[in-house]
Parts: structure tokens; sequence; C-alpha cells
């Protein structure tokens, strides 16, 4: 089975890469993305800092320093404003930027955390809906990453992402 669900802490996977729900200044913050710099160290902020910021949709890789993965994937998810297709456009963004790095570098596994769905506010069965849309195309499509594991730290994104593959897989 090439995509997997799972409750937990991206902070303690051991797998390839891990996808941090990052701000465009890619230097830390709350939610997942201070989880990950916490863990990460200050090394990892140092290294951001090279990366020049990211914008909305995009995705950049840094290595994990002190994280058990390997590498890690910032993205910045869109905030859920004026509900508009552009913002839902951004989302899928962050996904199919992700994976394209993962395939460029030949990851294994990729571990995505629920990219705006937390201070970001998008709501989360539609971040649910289209992150699967875009991750099941994908992984049709290409042979790298061979697995991709959605964590989810809230019951609420669980149980979406639960119906969502109950009903299609
Ligand atoms: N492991 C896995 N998922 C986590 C963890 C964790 N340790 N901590 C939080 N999450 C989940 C939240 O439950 C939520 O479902 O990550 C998801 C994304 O929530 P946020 O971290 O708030 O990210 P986002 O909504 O994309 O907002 C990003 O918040 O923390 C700041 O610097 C960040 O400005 C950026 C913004």
């Amino acid at each position: 089975m090439r995509l997997e669900l799972h409750f937990g802490d991206i902070t303690e996977y051991k797998e390839d890469c891990i996808v941090n729900a990052a701000c465009t200044s890619l230097l830390g913050g709350g939610g997942v993305d201070g989880a990950i710099h916490n863990a990460a160290g200050p090394e990892l902020k140092e290294f951001c800092k090279t990366l020049g910021g990211c914008k909305v949709g995009e995705a950049k890789l840094s290595p994990a320093f002190n994280l058990p993965s390997k590498f890690i994937i910032h993205t910045v998810g869109p905030r859920f404003l004026f509900k508009s297709e552009e913002e839902i456009q951004d989302l899928k963004n962050c996904y199919l930027n992700s994976l394209k790095i993962a395939k460029q570098q030949k990851l294994e596994t990729l571990v995505f955390s629920n990219i705006s769905t937390g201070v970001y506010g998008f709501p989360k069965d539609l971040a649910a809906k289209y992150s699967f849309e875009v991750i099941t195309s994908f992984l049709m499509e290409n042979e790298y990453p061979k697995k991709v594991i959605l964590c989810c730290y809230d019951i609420e994104n669980l149980e979406l992402y639960a119906n969502i593959l109950k009903n299609n897989l």
C-alpha cells in the first residue's frame, strides 16, 4: 500500500523525509513548524536562513539535523480567507511541489503533516479531499516517492482521511 494514514507526532518519524507546514520566512513558528524546529535544533533555522524564504504553495528542502528523519520539506500553505479557487490551488501546490521534490530526490517515504489546517484555518474536510486527490494521482503516475504517510495529529483530520480512504481505496 503506497498511501498510509497514521495518528502521531511527525517529529518522531524515522522515514526519509517529513513535510513541515511552514511560514514564508521558513524561520519557525508555532504548531508543527514549532515542533519540528524545536526537535531539529538551532542548525535548522540557520540553514533555512540560506533558503531565502518560501512563497505560498511552494516547497523547499532542508536536512533534518537532530530529527530522526533525513530531510524536511518546508511548504507554506494558504490561509483560507476568501474561500477562493486560488487558495485551493495553493494548497494543492503545497502537496504537488513537495511530491516533486521527493521524486527528484528519489525518496522512499514522504510523511505529510496536514498543511494549513491549524493556525491557517483551512477547512479540514476540503484540505483532506484535495490533498488526497493530488497525492493519489501523483503516486499513480510516478515511482517515487515509493510511499506517502499522512500523519494526523488531531482526531478530526484522522477521521476525515479515514473516511476518504475507506470510500476511495
Ligand atoms: N506532528 C504532526 N502534526 C502536527 C504536529 C506534530 N507534532 N503539531 C501540529 N500538527 C498538526 C496540526 O494538528 C494541524 O493539523 O499540523 C497541522 C497544521 O497546523 P499548523 O502547524 O498550525 O500549520 P498551518 O495551519 O499550516 O499554519 C502554519 O502556523 O505555526 C505557524 O509557523 C507556522 O506560520 C505558520 C502557520
